[in-house]
């Protein structure tokens, strides 16, 4: 199986997330070979699960907090994430450690608080293009990977997804080479099967994410090693992204 993750940002509100799925859902083929994850705004997580539930799409969150509970004004856990519906959670996107300070630390501990609450954490990393042009892609990359995991079982990483998005591909229409993406993936299974065992990096799906259209979709489908895509602007368009979830199977 292939799969297929929607990040709608900071875009839709309740009603405009319904009227997606209107248009959406039905887009959606019974016998797809490509799961299709949905990571919207907290806010509509509940109505949004509720609805795309019966069409075999998860719904999920952005961003949860690193603590259980407590005195942190505006944050969300991850059991009142799980709670209002979602399944999964992304875990330190491009935009929350650039925007937002988050830390590799911080990333591990959501991921920690993900995995209590039952959430699948989708592992979002990434260089900088000024961190590529140094090339220093192989470090950053090594380092974001073992210090978000850090501390993991084997049998707890081996149930992780990865997403590999270049920050310089985000939104900027830029995309990564085939060569590019599959140098990256073959880094990342080497440092996780050094780290937790050659099983465990076999079975994880490394997703690539950054510029992906519904006119580029099919290129990445090609490359052997993508295990599906995290699509941001694209997403938005509910039949952009489902041309993008067919391009997969
Ligand atoms: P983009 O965003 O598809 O708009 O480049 C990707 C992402 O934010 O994960």
């Amino acid at each position: 199986m292939k799969i297929a993750v929607a990040n709608w940002k900071m875009y839709k509100t309740i009603k405009e997330a319904e009227d997606y799925l209107a248009a959406f859902l039905p887009l959606l083929e019974k016998n797809r070979n490509t799961e299709v994850y949905l990571a919207v705004p907290a806010t509509a997580i509940q109505n949004v699960s509720r609805k795309a539930f019966s069409s075999g799409v998860y719904t999920g969150g952005q961003n949860i907090s690193t603590e259980e509970r407590g005195a942190f004004t505006g944050e969300l856990s991850a059991e009142m994430v799980r709670e209002a519906g979602a399944s999964f959670v992304l875990a330190g996107h491009s935009e929350r450690r650039a925007l937002f300070g988050e830390t590799n630390e911080m990333v591990n501990k959501k991921i920690q608080r993900a995995l209590e609450n039952g959430l699948q954490p989708i592992l979002c990393v990434g260089e900088t293009l000024q961190e590529r042009e140094a090339g220093q892609t192989e470090e950053v990359l090594a380092v974001q990977l073992i210090e978000c995991l850090s501390g993991f079982e084997p049998s707890t990483v081996a149930k992780m997804i990865i997403a590999y998005e270049p920050r310089w591909a985000i939104g900027t229409g830029r995309i990564a080479t085939p060569q590019q993406i599959r140098h990256v993936h073959t880094l990342l299974r080497r440092e996780l099967a050094e780290g937790w065992g050659a099983a465990c990096a076999k079975q994880i799906p490394i997703l690539y994410g950054g510029s992906v259209t519904a006119a580029n979709a099919k290129d990445f489908a090609a490359i052997e090693e993508v295990g599906g895509v995290l699509v941001g602007g694209a997403s938005l368009d509910p039949t952009a992204f489902a041309t993008i979830i067919k391009a997969f199977g």
